[in-house]
């Protein structure tokens, strides 16, 4: 697809991560020093990828079918009978809590085939079709055949729902329609070790905010794969935020970016005072009262942390070591195809897919996963926005809100660019978009040209 991404080793020439995180009051977790540089050739990808109704189709035909994938929490289906929808382009899964763990079926009545389940969540003694009455136990199990006596050519044994495999991870419920599927926790590999420190099973849902894009679903995602873009696109925190000296590794399924707080970005022209770098960090609005002043001998890094520290120690505990790092820096995880959870105390995780079966339409979800003490909260329902609606009006993601309209202002406006390009291939940095040259990599052997 592509000439190889020579020459290797350029870095910004800002302070490596690295580097940076050497110098910090509470040293950072093993897995924050450890570094695996991308080695594949792929820098430029094929317009049509995003443009094409006919790539989208394999996709459906070809990735979805067969690949891990989140579906929802645990949390959300706490009691048995409790069930969640899981939908995606043609597909519609029931991920639902049985006796016997978590199962997951087809959402289709093996008689004529209307889907069994309506509503995106519910609860259920069996699942009965709203046509001619068909039913089947949570387990997936035939349970009653409507007149049965005419229907002796069904094997009963045979007449189940349609099976989807359902593994757990850190709280995560992932399907793979494919019954020969690798296992989870093989297609996962070192995953899960990154994450010892921040076990995801050990926090709730906080806030659940879902909206329609008008731009493919890759498209979307890429934009939260980088940094590279905060420079135009978010210029009022470049004070605060270490986007070029981002460091940017990746691992079998999954790849990772860091992108450290609290200190300057390289494309400034000046070094900003630790004020200007605390200020920039909490985003203060003009109305909010002014920020604590940073004493002498302080640096902005240190003080923010210190404050974050406190208030997570007041839920996790006094003697709970936070370093700095894991509350200062955007720790963001993309496990192949569509799910990206944050490391650290970040509470960010993504999901995208796509939407109303167009490869112009996808759904962006954000959970907020935080941390509690006692009884676990309830989750977040989700809160749904269409295409029109800003992510404003959902005052739960706080001052992220206005952070995701800046950067998803753009993503209509590149989907009819692309619609529009008369050239084959966009073309990607070498180091600072690893993680989308990664994704591509791995969308190439799922789909091979
Ligand atoms: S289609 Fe479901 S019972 Fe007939
Ligand atoms: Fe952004």
């Amino acid at each position: 697809m592509a000439s190889r991404a020579e020459p290797p080793g350029q870095r910004s020439a800002g302070i490596s991560y690295q580097a940076l995180i050497a110098q910090d009051r509470v040293p950072p977790p093993a897995p924050l020093t450890w570094e695996n540089p991308l080695d594949v050739p792929t820098v430029r990808v094929p317009v049509l990828r995003y443009t094409s109704r006919e790539y989208y189709d394999r996709e459906i035909r070809e990735l979805w079918p067969r690949v891990w994938q989140m579906a929802c929490r645990e949390e959300e289906i706490p009691q048995t009978g409790d069930y969640h929808l899981y939908e995606l382009g043609p597909y519609s899964i029931i991920i639902v809590r049985t006796h016997d763990g978590i199962r997951a079926h087809h959402n289709v009545c093996r008689h004529r085939g209307r889907k069994l389940c309506d509503f995106a969540t519910g609860h259920a003694a069996s699942f009965i079709c709203p046509f001619h009455g068909f039913s089947w136990n949570i387990d997936g199990s035939l349970r009653t055949i409507t007149s049965e006596w005419d229907f002796p050519h069904i094997d009963r044994q045979n007449f189940g729902l349609t099976p989807v495999r359902a593994e757990l991870w850190g709280g995560w419920v992932f399907i793979n329609m494919d019954m020969n599927a690798e296992p989870l926790a093989d297609f996962m590999g070192d995953l899960p070790r990154h994450f010892d420190f921040w076990p995801p099973e050990e926090r709730y849902v906080e806030a659940h905010v879902g909206k329609v894009m008008k731009a493919n679903w890759k498209l979307v995602q890429e934009a939260f794969m980088e940094a590279f873009h905060v420079i135009t696109t978010h210029p009022q925190i470049l004070d605060g935020i270490g986007d070029e000296n981002s460091q940017y590794d990746a691992w079998d399924n999954f790849s990772r970016a860091i992108t450290p707080n609290g200190t300057p970005s390289p494309h400034l022209k000046r070094q900003p005072t630790e004020q200007e770098l605390f200020d920039s960090v909490t985003m203060r609005a003009l109305d909010d009262p002014p920020n604590p002043e940073v004493p002498d001998g302080m640096t902005a890094r240190a003080m923010l942390s210190a404050g974050a520290r406190a208030g997570l120690q007041k839920i996790l505990g006094t003697d709970a070591v936070i370093a700095d790092a894991e509350v200062s820096d955007s720790i963001y995880y993309t496990l192949f195809p569509n799910f990206h959870p944050w490391g650290g105390y970040n509470r960010i995780v993504y999901r995208f897919r796509p939407w109303d079966n167009r490869h112009d339409r996808c759904l962006m979800e954000c959970y907020y996963l935080s941390p509690f003490a006692g009884d676990r909260p309830a989750p977040a329902p989700l809160r749904l926005l269409d295409e029109d609606t800003p992510w404003t009006e959902a005052p739960e993601l706080g001052l992220l809100a206005k952070v995701f309209t800046q950067d998803t202002f753009n993503l209509p406006q590149v989907q009819a660019g692309l619609e529009a390009a008369q050239y084959q291939e966009v073309v990607l940095a070498r180091y600072q978009e690893t993680k989308i040259r990664h994704f591509h990599h791995l969308l190439s052997q799922w789909l091979p040209d």
